[in-house]
């Protein structure tokens, strides 16, 4: 038998079950709360609240742990690829040879979109953000592939989540290539997943692209590293926009909205701009000074989960020299202010009492400028290599069988009940 919560309220005790998984503070389930004591609890931000069980992503915040289907992120990086961990997080086993050979031509040979879909490129403006673009056009494949939409069927949500892993390096090297103005490259099938879409950013019709080893290992680690995170912001957007048995398409394209704030995904284009604006290591007491005084954050830094390095960053800052060295860049001065700051703010009591580290994005954008990306593409690839967890969390919702419409409650603070008043009157 279980352990159970006492709770009370005007004299009135309920009892509720205290859940465990397999790690991770215990849960009080609360669900017969408001039929049993008439009471809602009260949560923003889901400081103290679990929205859903998950077998797929384990942080333990505290000890920097960062698990998928129980892997260390750190052995993952450094053994795996991208595409065997999308198997891995999709379907929670490592895939044997035959299944990986299986799984990597199902995604190589879905990479190419709709001739007719090129056109919604043509509908923005050369100067968008490529998140907007990439916002866009991925809920626009809602639109296209209408044999893969019902998502009461295993074999249509498998085939949703091929599709999606395999057009999205495609529908974000496009956006690239239209805000530079140059012509679609399309994905060639004897290439890997890295390379292939470095090749559709990189290569241009005047010269031959050459791949580099270094890069390509490096870029294809950087989507291991973004590849899921549990339930954050926009995945637990792509769950709740789910869990009304919306269009999958549809539901990524939310993740991708949620994701481009700058609090989340779009923390590594914030942070690369703030770098670049300090500018040199002597401006860094200053820059300090004025988060300190609370008139900005310092980007790249602190985490709702983590009150320790994020395991990612380690890796990050890893493959940041890597690339740089290989790249011809070690000496980078915005890598010498990086590097300063983040000694600064790890020695300094206000970050220290918050228990404030490097996140993953402190040392992405260096890294990705190095690999010859512009800033505002850099949230571009987080959302590339985030849709893989996006879809196994989806998929995972859609077959638990307690999952239900999400529908949050509220503490109504407005006017209490009034009559209408007509204009004349006012
Ligand atoms: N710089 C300065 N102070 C900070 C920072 C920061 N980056 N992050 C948190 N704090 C302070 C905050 O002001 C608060 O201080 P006090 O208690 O005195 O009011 C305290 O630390 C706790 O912060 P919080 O805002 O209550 O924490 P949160 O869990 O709500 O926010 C966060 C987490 C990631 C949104 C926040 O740390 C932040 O805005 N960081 C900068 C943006 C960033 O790098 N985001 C990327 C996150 S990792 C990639 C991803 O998952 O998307």
């Amino acid at each position: 038998m279980g352990s159970t919560a006492k709770f009370e309220i005007d004299g009135k005790t309920v009892e509720l079950p205290v859940l465990r998984g397999t790690d991770g503070p215990a849960v009080v389930d609360i669900r017969k709360l408001y039929a049993e004591a008439d009471v809602f609890t009260y949560d923003p931000g889901f400081m103290s609240t679990a929205s859903c069980e998950s077998k797929i992503t384990f942080i333990d915040g505290d000890a920097g742990i960062l698990l998928h289907r129980g892997y260390p992120i750190m052995e993952l990086a450094e053994q795996s690829s991208f595409l065997e961990v999308c198997y891995l997080l999709l379907h929670g086993e490592l895939p044997t040879a035959p299944q990986f050979e299986e799984f990597e031509h199902n995604i190589t040979y879905h990479t190419m979109i709709h001739e007719q879909f090129d056109r919604f490129f043509m509908g923005f403006r050369r100067d968008a953000h490529p998140m907007a673009i990439m916002t866009g056009a991925v809920g626009a494949l809602s639109a296209f592939y209408h044999d893969s939409t019902n998502v009461n069927d295993p074999a249509q949500r498998m085939i949703s989540a091929h599709r999606m892993i395999a057009k999205m390096p495609t529908i974000a090297a496009r956006a690239f290539k239209y805000s530079r103005g140059q012509p679609f490259v399309f994905p060639r099938n004897e290439l890997s997943y890295a390379e292939n879409f470095l090749r559709m950013c990189f290569s241009v019709p005047a010269e031959d692209w050459v791949p580099n080893p270094v890069l390509t290992k490096a870029m294809d680690r950087i989507f291991i590293l973004h590849a899921d995170h549990e339930q954050n912001a926009s995945t637990s957007t792509v769950r709740l926009a789910g869990s009304s048995g919306a269009n999958p398409f549809a539901c990524i394209a939310a993740g991708i909205a949620s994701l481009w704030g700058p609090k989340h995904g779009g923390a590594n284009e914030e942070c690369l701009n703030m770098l670049m604006e300090i500018g040199t290591v002597d401006k860094i007491p200053e820059f300090v000074q004025g988060v300190k005084d609370r008139r900005y954050l310092l980007m790249g830094f602190g985490h709702r989960v983590y009150k320790n390095y994020d395991p990612r960053a380690t890796v990050m800052q890893k493959t940041c020299h890597e690339v740089l060295a290989e790249v011809g860049a070690g000496n980078d001065p915005i890598l010498q202010v990086a590097i300063e700051l983040e000694k600064v703010a790890l020695s300094d009591p206000y970050f220290v009492e918050r228990k404030l580290y490097p996140n993953v994005d402190f040392y992405s954008g260096i890294t990705l400028r190095a690999l010859g990306f512009p800033p505002e593409m850099f949230t571009v690839l987080f959302a590339l290599a985030r849709t893989v967890g996006w879809i196994a969390q989806w998929k995972e919702m859609i077959e638990d069988p307690s999952q239900k419409i999400g529908r949050p409650r509220q503490i109504y603070t407005g006017a209490p009940a009034r009559s209408f008043v007509s204009v004349d009157k006012r």
